[in-house]
């Protein structure tokens, strides 16, 4: 395994661009847009767009008279999701904030937010904005992981526990969404539609530690204290050798206003 304990955060958006690119990345993400159902003439908002991984297809989709817009808070990302979308001329790239997006009231036809909700302030006034922007009748489609299902095969199994704990408590702010996004879909008004769970698999160690920080957040377990150092090490030495397994649960939900 080339990475190490403690390798630095890696760059997001060629974070998210391999992950998408995965077989499972590209599985959910073909499977949400299909569900999405977005038809010509139609705007569609991807709110917290990243490098712009899915606005191309959701600009194919909408077509010659529909519009993308591609909301992030983070320039970076969008600098990225521009270059991605150059010379689709109905993409339009803002920056913002999900909880209060650059978009009129009930101007959207499909809303799409994917892997956002984990990482905001409050879950429920995104979906309560999705709900602002779109029309009575919009489709949106919502996917987010719940990080209690992340198992990592391992002799020691309470220091996969450990490292699974540390995830949910400190790594992430909305761990659990996933498991909520229906009920929180619902409360913001929306009528859910279809529930879905994806469970990526992982049999690469390098693929997994890429995608899931194995490496780097074993680092920030033992510093946060949730896993003594030399067992920690032996833990992620240990992943390396011999057969891998590793899958967490990811969870889709497609509603209608
Ligand atoms: C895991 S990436 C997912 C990107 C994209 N949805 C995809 O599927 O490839 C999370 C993205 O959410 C953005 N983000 C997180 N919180 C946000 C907020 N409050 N407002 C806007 N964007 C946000 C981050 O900048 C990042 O680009």
């Amino acid at each position: 395994m080339s990475s190490t304990l403690g390798v630095p955060r890696p760059d997001q958006a060629s974070y998210m661009l391999r992950a998408a690119a995965s077989d499972v990345g590209r599985l959910y993400k073909r499977q949400l847009v299909d569900l999405l159902d977005v038809r010509e003439g139609h705007t569609v908002l991807d709110a917290g767009c990243g490098p712009g991984t899915d606005l191309p297809t959701l600009a194919e989709r909408a077509g010659a008279t529909g519009t993308v817009i591609g909301v992030d808070r983070d320039p970076a990302m969008l600098a990225q999701a521009r270059e991605r979308t150059r010379g689709l001329r109905r993409v339009e790239i803002r920056e913002g904030d999900v909880l209060d997006p650059p978009v009129g009231p009930g101007t959207v036809d499909r809303a799409k937010i994917d892997r956002v909700l984990m990482h905001v302030d409050d879950p429920a006034t995104a979906l309560a904005q999705l709900h602002r922007v779109t029309r009575p009748g919009a489709r949106v489609a919502l996917a987010e992981p719940d990080w209690d299902t992340l198992i990592v095969d391992a002799e020691d199994l309470e220091t996969s526990r450990a490292f699974t704990r540390y995830t949910t408590t400190e790594a992430v702010r909305h761990a659990t969404v996933g498991r909520g996004l229906a009920r929180l879909a619902e409360q913001a008004g929306f009528a859910v539609e279809t529930v879905l769970a994806t469970t990526p698999v992982f049999r690469d160690v390098e693929e997994a530690d890429h995608t899931l920080g194995l490496g780097r957040n074993m680092e920030a377990a033992i510093a946060a204290g949730y896993v003594d150092r030399e067992r920690g090490r032996r833990w992620f030495t240990g992943l390396a050798q011999g057969t891998f397994f590793a899958s967490f649960t990811l969870v889709t939900v497609i509603c209608s206003r």
